[in-house]
C-alpha cells in the first residue's frame, strides 16, 4: 500500500485496478499516510488559507426525480419555495458585507429560471460586486444556455457527475435521465471557459470500490477545477430512505486521494460531511480539503432545501454561520480568507 500511495503522490496517476486496491484494502496506516501527503501537498499551494463560498439556495423546485434527492419532483411532502431575483441579489449584498467574494447560486432544475431571468440576476450581482466570482449549480442546461450565462458573467459551474459508471448512474436515476448528457454538459462547460466542478456522493446505494475507482480515474483525466464530494445521506421521503449513509472515514480517505491526483483542485469540506459528524468538516480539511461553503440563504427557506435528513446550518443567520466556521477553522490551525479563491495552477 505504501508503495502505491507514494506512486500516486509522485505521478498523480494510478491504474483503475490500483485505485480499486487503494480503496478496498485501506487501513489506518494507509489512511494516515495519505492524509499526511495530502495536507503537505495542499499546504505547498494554498498554505493554511481556506476559501469560503456563500451558498444561496435559490429554489427547491425541481423537474427531475433523482432517486436519492429530497427535493425530487415526486416528493409531495416537500414544501416548495423559490427566491425572487430581488431576494437573491439581497443575499449577495449581505454576503459581500460579510466578506464573501464568491456566490454559489444553487437550486433544483426549476423552469422559472430562464436564461433571461438568470442572466439579469448575474449581471446585477456583477454590477454591484465586480470583483466577486459567480458560481452556478443549476443542473443540466443546453450549450446555448451555458454560453449565454457565461457571457452574462458567470465564472464557474458545479455539476457533480454523481458517478462515472453508466450502469451505476442508471440505478440512481429514473430512465428519463441520461448519464451521457450529464457528461456532455461537463465537457461543454469546460469548452465555454467555465471553471468546472464535478463530484459524487460517497456511499451512494449500490456503489462499489470499482465504481469509486472509475470516479477517481475520471477526475484524473478531466482535472476539474473543483470537486464536490460528500457522503450520501438518506432522505426519509425518498425510495432510498432505508439505505445506509456514507461514512466520514471513506469520504476523508477519498478527499486525500483526490488532492494527490490533482494537487491544485479546489476541494470543499461539504455540509453533508458536517451533517454525519459534528466535526466532519474539520476532518475534511485535515484530510486535504480547502474550501467551505456556509449558507447565505434566507433563514425562512433553509429547512425546505432538504436534500437529505437532518441537514445542518438550517437555523442560523448567515453571519452566525460564517463566524461558526471561522472559529472551527481557527481551532484546527487554518484561516478563512476574503478572496475570490480561484484555482492556483
Ligand atoms: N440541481 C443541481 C444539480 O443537479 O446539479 C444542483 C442541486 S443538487 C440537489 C446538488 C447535489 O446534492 C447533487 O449533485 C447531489 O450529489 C447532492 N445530493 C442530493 N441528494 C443527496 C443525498 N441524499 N445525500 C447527499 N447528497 C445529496
Ligand atoms: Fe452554519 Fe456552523 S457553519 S452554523
Amino acid at each position: 500500500m505504501n508503495e502505491l500511495i507514494h506512486k500516486l503522490a509522485n505521478n498523480h496517476s494510478l491504474s483503475l485496478e490500483e485505485y480499486e486496491a487503494l480503496i478496498s484494502q485501506r487501513d489506518e496506516q494507509s489512511s494516515r499516510l495519505l492524509r499526511e501527503l495530502a495536507v503537505k501537498t495542499r499546504r505547498e499551494i494554498y498554505g493554511t488559507d481556506i476559501y469560503v463560498r456563500g451558498l444561496i439556495e435559490i429554489s427547491n423546485i425541481c423537474k427531475n426525480d433523482c432517486i436519492y434527492c429530497g427535493i425530487r419532483r415526486s416528493n409531495t411532502n416537500c414544501e416548495r419555495y423559490r427566491l425572487t431575483p430581488e431576494e437573491i441579489i439581497a443575499c449577495s449584498d449581505e454576503g459581500y458585507d460579510l466578506g464573501f467574494r464568491t456566490f454559489v447560486l444553487q437550486g433544483g432544475e426549476d423552469n422559472f429560471f430562464t436564461d433571461e431571468i438568470l442572466g439579469g440576476i448575474i449581471r446585477e450581482i456583477k454590477a454591484r460586486h465586480s470583483e466577486c466570482a459567480i458560481t452556478l449549480s443549476l443542473g443540466e442546461r443546453s450549450r446555448e444556455s451555458y454560453a449565454f450565462l457565461r457571457d452574462c458573467g458567470a465564472d464557474r459551474y458545479l455539476l457533480r457527475h454523481e458517478t462515472a459508471d453508466k450502469t451505476h448512474y442508471e440505478k440512481l436515476h429514473p430512465s428519463e435521465m441520461s448519464f451521457d448528457n450529464r457528461m456532455k454538459c461537463l465537457q461543454e462547460l469546460r469548452e465555454l471557459g467555465y471553471q468546472v466542478g464535478c463530484g459524487f456522493m460517497v456511499g451512494s446505494p449500490f456503489q462499489t470500490a470499482k465504481n469509486l475507482a472509475e470516479d477517481l480515474k475520471f477526475i484524473e483525466t478531466f482535472k476539474p477545477e473543483m470537486c464536490g464530494i460528500g457522503p450520501f445521506i438518506p432522505h426519509k421521503d425518498t425510495p432510498f430512505k432505508d439505505y445506509q449513509a456514507g461514512t466520514v472515514e471513506l469520504t476523508c480517505y477519498l478527499l486525500s486521494i483526490i488532492r494527490l491526483i490533482y494537487p491544485p483542485v479546489l476541494l470543499p469540506a461539504t455540509t453533508a460531511l458536517g451533517t454525519i459528524n459534528p466535526i466532519g468538516r474539520e476532518m475534511g480539511i485535515l484530510a486535504g480539503a480547502n474550501v467551505v461553503m456556509p449558507n447565505l440563504s434566507p433563514v425562512n427557506v433553509r429547512k425546505k432545501y432538504e436534500l437529505y435528513d437532518n441537514k445542518i446550518c438550517t437555523g442560523e443567520e448567515s453571519a452566525q454561520c460564517k463566524d461558526c466556521l471561522n472559529n472551527r477553522m481557527r481551532k484546527i490551525g487554518y484561516e478563512i480568507v476574503t478572496a475570490r479563491g480561484d484555482i492556483i495552477r
